[in-house]
């Protein structure tokens, strides 16, 4: 378990302009998180860590970006039309509605994910298990998660699409097409980072459980007798990248699905569970999904989706490996990781101690005082080159200096630079180190010139 409160993220995730609810104005909309200007960098900074670590700095992966909306069709062969449910309860009062298998483990019921839904109603019976209202609750039922809409100006059955549940199908319908394109030896993979859409019937936490979240997903493609040690390397790649994000090895665990709760296409999956604020909670997963999506897609298509060895031996349908990231979860998980707090000057002191390649300000220039023209011309210049250099440096003149620097460890910047008087003179500022609050003198010829990034 994590020792930060949720309360304290959401708290200074809202006041530093990480995360606001959605729809704010209107009184929100459930479900639904807008990134402030801080969160989108620090959700792009993990995204194209991603991009980098999983596709350019390999040749045996294909980025695509295929559309949101898919043919009915799809989700109808994938089995998400006639499986991608969750057990629901109503209050009979109230109408309100409720996650049955969430309230049996609010209620302390043990086992819950290995249940059949049959057995889920049963143990509310069992606990007498009421509504949070204090209601009687209805039977229980299944709840289809996927958001239905039309596409074009008729709303008859055959307009019917859906937004997608997850990025992966937009790899399988694509995957005859990069094969026609590339010719890749297997094993390959397809790689997607997109937006997808589940009705949660109970969001909750803040944005781990969303109704609109964000995955990146890649379809690792492989002749069936290798599934077992590609499942291997890729479960331990995925590691690697949260490692690489900073968050600590001793806040993952693997934990294997059980049958009962494992994805209808998924014959062996490993979650990684992170020690969230609110406990120990899934992250990210790795699924052996089989033949599963592709031998369905080829059967609904009328579609060769075979894969043809360049060895000569025989085509077969490809099964597949999918290690798959929530990032908005991760987002969740790297804050989580890097709030910190400490004594400064006999005050408690909040700051995130994020990895510099993924904090959303790399850098902020300050002149000492803004009244003072000469130190505020000398500031600006330093600041256009940093900005040219960094990307992400910020202007702070708001406040005094240990207003700001305070500040700035709120959102994570590493180094806060001073512009002061002696720096006309000798051309150096200071640099004041987050994680220490030390400062140290550095010519700005230094501070210029650029570091070996990650
Ligand atoms: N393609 C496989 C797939 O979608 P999943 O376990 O259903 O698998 C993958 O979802 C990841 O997406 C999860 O591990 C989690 O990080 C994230 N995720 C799923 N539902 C979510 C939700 N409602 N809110 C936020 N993140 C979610």
């Amino acid at each position: 378990m994590s020792e930060t409160k949720l309360e304290d993220i959401v708290s200074l995730a809202k006041r530093r302009g990480f995360m606001y609810q959605g729809s704010e104005i209107y009184g929100g909309l459930a479900g639904t998180w807008d990134y402030g200007p801080l969160g989108v960098q620090l959700k792009r900074n993990i995204i194209d860590a991603w991009w980098k670590f999983f596709v350019e700095s390999r040749e045996d992966v294909y980025g695509i970006d295929a559309a949101i909306l898919m043919n009915q069709k799809v989700w109808q062969a994938s089995g998400h039309v006639e499986g991608f449910n969750d057990p629901l309860v109503e209050d009979v009062k109230t109408k309100k509605r409720y996650r049955a298998d969430h309230l049996l483990e609010d209620n302390g019921v043990e086992a819950v994910a290995a249940m059949s839904i049959e057995q889920m109603g049963q143990a509310l019976k069992d606990h007498n298990i009421v509504s949070p209202d204090g209601n009687p609750l209805s039977d229980i039922r299944q709840f289809n998660m996927m958001f239905k809409t039309h596409v074009g100006a008729s709303e008859d059955d055959t307009s019917v699409s859906y937004l997608r549940p997850e990025t992966a199908q937009g790899m399988f319908v694509n995957f005859k097409n990069v094969v026609d394109s590339f010719s890749p030896d297997m094993p390959f993979a397809l790689a997607q980072v997109g937006k997808a859409f589940r009705n949660e019937i109970s969001p909750r936490d803040f944005i781990f459980r969303v109704r609109e979240l964000e995955q990146m997903e890649l379809e690792v493609f492989v002749h069936p007798d290798v599934w077992k040690e590609q499942f291997e390397t890729w479960l331990s790649l995925q590691k690697d990248f949260y490692l690489y994000l900073g968050l600590p090895a001793d806040k993952l665990h693997h934990v294997e699905v059980p049958a009962e709760d494992r994805a209808h296409y998924s014959k062996h999956s490993i979650d990684t569970e992170f020690d969230f604020a609110i406990g120990q909670k899934e992250l990210g997963g790795c699924a052996y999904r089989t033949n599963h999506d592709l031998t369905a897609h080829a059967a609904a298509s009328g579609k060769n989706l075979n894969y043809i060895p360049k060895d000569g031996s025989d085509p077969f349908i490809p099964h597949v490996i999918e290690p798959t990231f929530g990032i908005d979860r991760l987002v969740l998980a790297v804050i989580d990781s890097a709030y910190s707090v400490d004594q400064s000057n006999g005050e408690d002191r909040v700051y995130l101690r994020l990895p510099e390649h993924v904090a959303p300000v790399k850098m902020a220039i300050s002149p000492l005082l803004k009244n003072k023209p000469e130190l505020v011309t000398k500031a600006r210049e330093v600041f256009t080159a940093a900005k040219k250099m960094y990307g992400s440096v910020l202007w702070d003149d708001n406040g005094n200096i240990g207003k700001r620097y305070r500040r700035q460890d709120e959102i994570g910047t590493p180094q806060c630079v001073v512009i002061d008087f002696q720096t006309l003179e000798d051309d150096t500022v200071t640099v004041r180190d987050r994680d220490t609050t030390d400062q140290i003198r550095v010519p700005i010829a230094d501070l210029l010139t650029p570091k070996n990034s990650n």
